[in-house]
């Protein structure tokens, strides 16, 4: 395939992954499309983007439209990114519902990709709670990618991912030499459930949550998905509950149910009073 598709054929191409995912595709991500899809449809014997939307369309292959999604979704991320979002957690977030008294707090990672959020969630919690046994947390780590869902669950990860924002310190505290590649230890580990879930699709199921991080993956999607997740997100929160997005997104335009919260290391948003 080259990077060369007819308007029609890229538009319905466009479109077939805005319904499935919510991802936009600009207009000049010709070459990143055809750079992501190209093993995958020689493998599959499609010639032509539009073979591709068509075999999508009928939907009798969806280990196909598994695989496209995999494929033109972006996995990038690390250990306590930003490193903000994990000074709030500590400093506002839990010290408000040790005011509260509160004795267990669900913290959702929407869009986890391979586990360093939520694993950077329960080392905070490691933290917090080693000098005072306030509550208990549970995280539950979603993502739409069963692939990536998989390799979370496995919480192993090579020198290059582990260099990348996390200190020596909690190298040496939270992980465990396995051969070449180091594996998260087993009480980070069980604070953190993986399942698989679309972001456009129903919340019902994984029931409410007193924060949410939802971060670096908003910034994919169109201003009406935006809209609708947020204010399913507020749905899914319990009253005065949290929400963290990533450092370039902004809630302002898509949802009035939050108020922004200014501590003293970032940004984060609370429900508002009901
Ligand atoms: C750039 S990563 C962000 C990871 C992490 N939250 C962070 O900030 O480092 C974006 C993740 O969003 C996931 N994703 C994309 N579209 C999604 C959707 N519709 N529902 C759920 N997850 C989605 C991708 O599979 C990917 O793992």
């Amino acid at each position: 395939m080259t990077a060369s598709f007819s308007p029609d054929e890229y538009k319905n191409f466009q479109s077939f992954l805005e319904k499935a995912c919510g991802i936009v595709l600009g207009e000049n991500k010709h070459y990143l499309v055809s750079s992501r899809l190209n093993r995958l449809m020689k493998e599959s014997n499609i010639p032509t983007l539009q073979g591709l939307v068509d075999a999508l369309n009928k939907s009798i292959n969806s280990a196909l439209r598994t695989k496209v999604i995999e494929a033109m979704t972006t996995n990038e991320t690390l250990w306590f990114r930003d490193t903000y979002p994990f000074q709030v957690l500590s400093q506002t977030i839990f010290e408000d519902y040790k005011q509260q008294k509160k004795n267990a707090i669900r913290i959702w990672s929407a869009a986890c990709s391979s586990g360093q959020e939520p694993y950077s969630i329960s080392m905070i919690a490691d933290e917090y709670l080693k000098k005072d046994r306030a509550f208990k947390v549970d995280v539950v780590a979603t993502d739409i990618s069963q692939e990536i869902l998989n390799a979370a669950k496995m919480a192993k990860y090579d020198a290059l991912a582990l260099a990348r924002g996390l200190s020596e310190e909690r190298k040496r505290q939270y992980f465990s030499q396995v051969g070449d590649q180091w594996q998260v230890n087993a009480n980070v580990r069980s604070r953190v459930n993986f399942r698989e879930v679309n972001l456009l699709k129903s919340y019902a199921a994984l029931g409410k949550f007193d924060a949410i991080f939802c971060r670096n993956v908003l910034i994919y999607f169109s201003a009406e998905s935006k809209k609708d997740i947020l204010n399913r997100m507020a749905d899914a929160l319990n009253p005065r509950g949290f929400l963290m997005l990533g450092a370039s997104e902004s809630i302002a335009q898509y949802c009035d149910r939050f108020e922004m919260v200014r501590a003293s290391t970032g940004v984060v948003y609370r429900l508002k009073f009901a």
